[in-house]
């Protein structure tokens, strides 16, 4: 064990949120930063990734620079720096990088390179001493859906991901197709929770095949030919439909992933384990089951850098630093 990393500055830019946090042994969140670019996007629907890397290079410092602040640290009482580089955005993940490589440099302190999905997962170990591994994992975000079997901190197999959209995705372009901003998926949870679940049949793709695979991308198209038939009037129904059908799913095949693995602890992170509907729905499953579920507090299941602070502590542990030369992955396999 790597006894010399204790305090993590870490540092998060891989789509729209520029994100610093100091995190002490992996557990305790000394400080968290998030500088949000959603308001910009909104104009454009989504994230353009020219304006996400020129927001992150504006706001690296002053949100690094509060970091430090709130968690009453300077870069003297820093072990090592951490940063995401990958998968993500090409451009917005060269901000952090070559901004983490260049404090690491100058402060004379080792860099520790993180992949995104790691830090999502690690995210469940903030604030929780109780979890560690083996468990299984639900990771479901903007950009990936997986159910990952977590062997040991940061050894994963994945048991299971979506072969079209991602759970989020899935989320925000049927909030956009009955007439909600971007990002869609927290409105859209909002607005269900005033509507019917049981109003329209979406479709639940895969259900009954044997696999731990998802599909969401027939909701859309589902969603689109309701709205040519009656229009957007029970915009809350369609809501509560839409996430009721995404939910169904998610809570199915994590059941069957649980079995499957033998697992009797589950963590559930990712943007979309911010959905209120989903975190009622994994509670009641684990419960009647007696299976121990983590969830992370809603500041740490959207992209943060708290997280990343998590993933890196337990890299360190193992010696996996990276050197200057290290580049930015957009796709990075886990
Ligand atoms: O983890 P994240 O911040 O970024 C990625 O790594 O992709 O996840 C963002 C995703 C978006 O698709 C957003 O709509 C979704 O998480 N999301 C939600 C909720 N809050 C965020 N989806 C459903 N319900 C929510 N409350
Ligand atoms: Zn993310």
């Amino acid at each position: 064990m790597n006894k010399t990393i204790h305090t993590i500055l870490a540092l998060e830019t891989s789509c729209d949120e520029t994100s610093a946090a100091v995190v002490r042994a992996g557990r305790c969140v000394l400080s968290s930063v998030i500088a949000s670019q959603a308001q910009l996007h909104r104009l454009y629907g989504g994230v353009v990734p020219e304006i996400a890397s020129r927001m992150h290079v504006e706001a690296l410092v002053p949100v690094y620079e509060q970091a430090l602040q709130r968690g009453g640290v300077t870069m003297g009482d820093i072990d090592a720096v951490a940063v995401t580089n990958g998968p993500g955005l090409a451009g917005a993940l060269l901000t952090g990088l070559s901004f983490a490589k260049a404090l690491a440099y100058a402060a004379g302190k080792p860099l520790v390179c993180v992949h995104h999905i790691d830090a999502h997962i690690s995210a469940c170990y903030l604030g929780n001493e109780a979890l560690t591994p083996p468990f299984l994992a639900l990771v479901v975000s903007g950009g990936h859906t997986l159910l990952v079997h977590a062997q040991a901190y940061g050894r994963y197999t994945v048991l299971g991901t979506t072969v079209d959209d991602a759970a989020g995705e899935a989320f925000d372009k049927t909030a956009r197709v009955i007439g909600l901003g971007y990002p869609g998926g927290v409105e859209l949870d909002r607005l269900a929770e005033q509507g019917d679940p049981a109003r329209y049949a979406f479709p639940r793709a895969l259900m009954r095949e044997d696999t731990l695979d998802f599909s969401f991308s027939g909701l859309k198209t589902a969603v689109m030919q309701q709205v040519q038939r009656e229009g957007c009037a029970n915009r809350a129904d369609l809501a509560a439909s839409l996430r009721e059908a995404i939910v169904d799913v998610l809570v199915h095949k994590t059941q069957a992933a649980m079995h499957a693995s033998q697992m009797d602890t589950l963590a559930v992170c990712g943007g979309v384990a911010a959905n209120s509907a989903l975190r009622a729905r994994m509670r009641a499953l684990c419960e009647r089951r007696g299976w121990r579920l983590f969830i992370p507090e809603l500041p740490y299941c959207t992209d943060n850098a708290a997280m990343v602070g998590a993933a890196a502590y337990y890299q360190a542990q193992r010696g996996e630093f990276a050197d200057l030369s290290v580049n930015a992955y957009p796709s990075l396999p886990l």
